[in-house]
């Protein structure tokens, strides 16, 4: 479906009825190339880092604007030294001038949302049609803004004569060429490409998107289009580019093998980008984003949030409630990345609601951060207090006895000999279940008299196992409503290693037009015959500060 450029009314919001949706939930300086002296983690992108900033800096640093011409989120960016990015959408820069306006005032990163695809730069085998990414790295370059380029090799977009017909030599040199091609046409101009994209799906048997180039080329062709991208350009900044891996769980643990592996044989990647597609019921808790940002912090890569929005109608309720909430996922988001040395900035995938992709996707939604009338939203202020360092507030406890400091006071126990004490290792009560003899044997709770619909609501437990290396614990609530199936809906998982405390926690909203009939907390998740121990569990309101 063609997107609109008119600036219509958009469609009113779907109200979802009797539906019930809960998951879980907190200027540019030039943007610079590498330089030897640039450290990965910690580099101040603003600042174009410690090292002067080498020949292939954007071209457009030489007219950087100083702090104070600029206003708005390019201003708040700037005093944080961090980057705040936007998707670009060519056809709507070329045609929609209220759109370039907000685009050269708000942002100072900006990624052609398709232009750079290979589907879009090569339709034609061994003919590249520049025009429309070139105009998204002119206008940067005009408006001081960096570039990051997206995205060299992903399993869509990519051009119909690129079939699975061709030999495996076929394609590694097609794939070759157009890398090398594609970054030597842009040399100097981009701070970063996305060298690979959603190489992984755990749904595979393999663990990797099983794509013409896995089939093809095996999983080397990931090292690989690394190795070709640093051959065709030693400066630009090579990310690597992810959905679904925000929140600590298993597919960002096996990302973060993946590249952990990757780099321990030299393969050159400067970054990852944590695509973000959350929703008001769907976004990381605080911690978690913390924890997940400094642990690939810690392999000296440069972290990203790299294509965020946050939709809003997959839960019911007014617009203005699903608004506010909104607006507090875009802060809590931002304002982690802002708050951590290792990541480097934000960049949303597209800024008005009017060109959201999501539009083109089946239901259309409001994630983004200007109305489709461009009048901004309360997600924007979200950002700005994000990039100020002010994230929103957890408030009180809703758990009975979530410190178990009354023992199993207001829990019920599914499966297993319960056991209260001492926390082994840390300060108050853990509650353990022994001789566990299935993975939902756990602890409950019935919190139908402590949460009603709304939110945003933040889950925070620690957790420990006992009886095996590792195992996944996870944190869900069981929602029954009269006429609708009942759910079962994650808040947090965690690959616990025995005997350790660690946090599981995630954010989430509920949305009900009949009142529910059970609202069940449970903590579970470790096969039959792992012990599972609980030090702590909390839910509050997210609320801004
Ligand atoms: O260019 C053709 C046009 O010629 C044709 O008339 C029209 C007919 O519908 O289609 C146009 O192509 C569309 C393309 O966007 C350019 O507008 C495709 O149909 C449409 O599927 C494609 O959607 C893009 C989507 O990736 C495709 O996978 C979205 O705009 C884009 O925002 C989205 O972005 C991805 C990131 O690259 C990777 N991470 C996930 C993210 C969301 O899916």
């Amino acid at each position: 479906m063609q997107r609109r450029l008119s600036r219509g009314i958009g469609r009113a919001g779907v109200m979802l009825a009797g539906a019930v949706a809960i998951a879980g939930c907190g200027g540019p300086k030039q943007g610079f190339g590498r330089s030897s002296t640039e450290g990965a983690s910690g580099a101040n992108p603003a600042s174009g880092g410690s090292g002067a900033a080498p020949p292939t800096a954007n071209a457009g640093a030489a007219g950087m604007s100083a702090d104070s011409d600029l206003v708005g989120l390019r201003r708040a960016a700037a005093k944080a030294g961090k980057l705040i990015g936007a998707a670009v959408d060519a056809r709507a820069l070329r045609e929609d001038p209220s759109y370039a306006e907000i685009l050269a005032r708000e942002f100072d990163y900006v990624t052609p949302e398709n232009a750079t695809k290979w589907e879009e730069l090569a339709p034609t085998s061994g003919e590249y049609a520049w025009s429309d990414a070139d105009s998204v790295v002119e206008f940067a370059e005009a408006h001081q803004q960096a570039v990051k380029g997206h995205t060299l090799v992903w399993h869509r977009q990519n051009p119909t004569w690129l079939q699975a017909s061709m030999t495996p030599d076929e394609v590694r040199a097609a794939l070759k060429g157009h890398i090398s091609h594609t970054l030597q046409h842009y040399r100097g101009r981009m701070r970063a490409w996305d060298v690979v994209n959603e190489a992984v799906d755990l749904e595979s048997p393999s663990g990797y998107t099983e794509s013409l180039f896995w089939e093809k080329l095996g999983p080397g062709y990931i090292e690989d289009a690394f190795r070709w991208a640093r051959e065709a350009d030693p400066d630009v900044l090579l990310f690597y580019n992810e959905v679904g891996v925000e929140r600590i769980g298993p597919k960002a643990d096996f990302v973060f093998e993946m590249l952990r592996d990757l780099l321990a044989r030299g393969v050159p990647i400067d970054g990852i980008g944590l695509q973000s597609h959350v929703s008001i019921h769907r976004y990381p808790a605080e911690s978690n984003l913390r924890a997940n940002i400094r642990r690939f912090a810690e392999l000296g890569l440069r972290v990203n949030i790299s294509e965020l929005d946050a939709r809003t109608l997959l839960l019911p309720g007014e617009r203005e409630g699903r608004w506010e909430a909104q607006r507090l996922a875009f802060q809590q988001v931002v304002g982690v990345c802002a708050t951590e040395p290792g990541c480097e900035g934000v960049t949303l995938w597209g800024f008005a609601d009017e060109y959201s992709w999501i539009n083109d996707e089946g239901e259309p939604d409001d994630a983004l951060i200007f109305d489709r009338g461009y009048a901004a939203k309360p997600a924007y202020d979200g950002v700005l207090d994000g990039l100020s360092g002010v994230l929103p507030v957890v408030g009180e406890n809703v758990i009975e006895n979530g410190d178990f400091g009354r023992g199993v006071e207001g829990w019920a126990v599914a499966g297993g000999e319960v056991s209260v004490g001492a926390a082994e290792g840390r300060e108050g009560t853990q509650i353990c279940l022994r001789g566990r003899g299935s993975e939902t044997d756990g602890l409950t709770q019935d919190l139908r008299e402590r949460l009603a619909s709304g939110g945003p609501f933040a889950f925070s437990g620690r957790v420990r196992i006992q009886g095996a290396s590792h195992a996944p614990v996870t944190a869900s609530l069981h929602v029954e409503v009269e006429g609708t199936e009942p759910e079962e809906l994650q808040l947090g998982i965690i690959e616990a290693p025995e005997g350790t405390w660690v946090e599981l926690a995630g954010c989430f909203g509920l949305g009900f037009t009949a009142s529910p009939m059970a609202i069940e907390l449970m903590l579970q998740g470790p096969p039959a015959g792992v012990d599972l121990c609980v030090a702590q569990a909390a839910i509050g309101a997210l609320s801004a500060p």
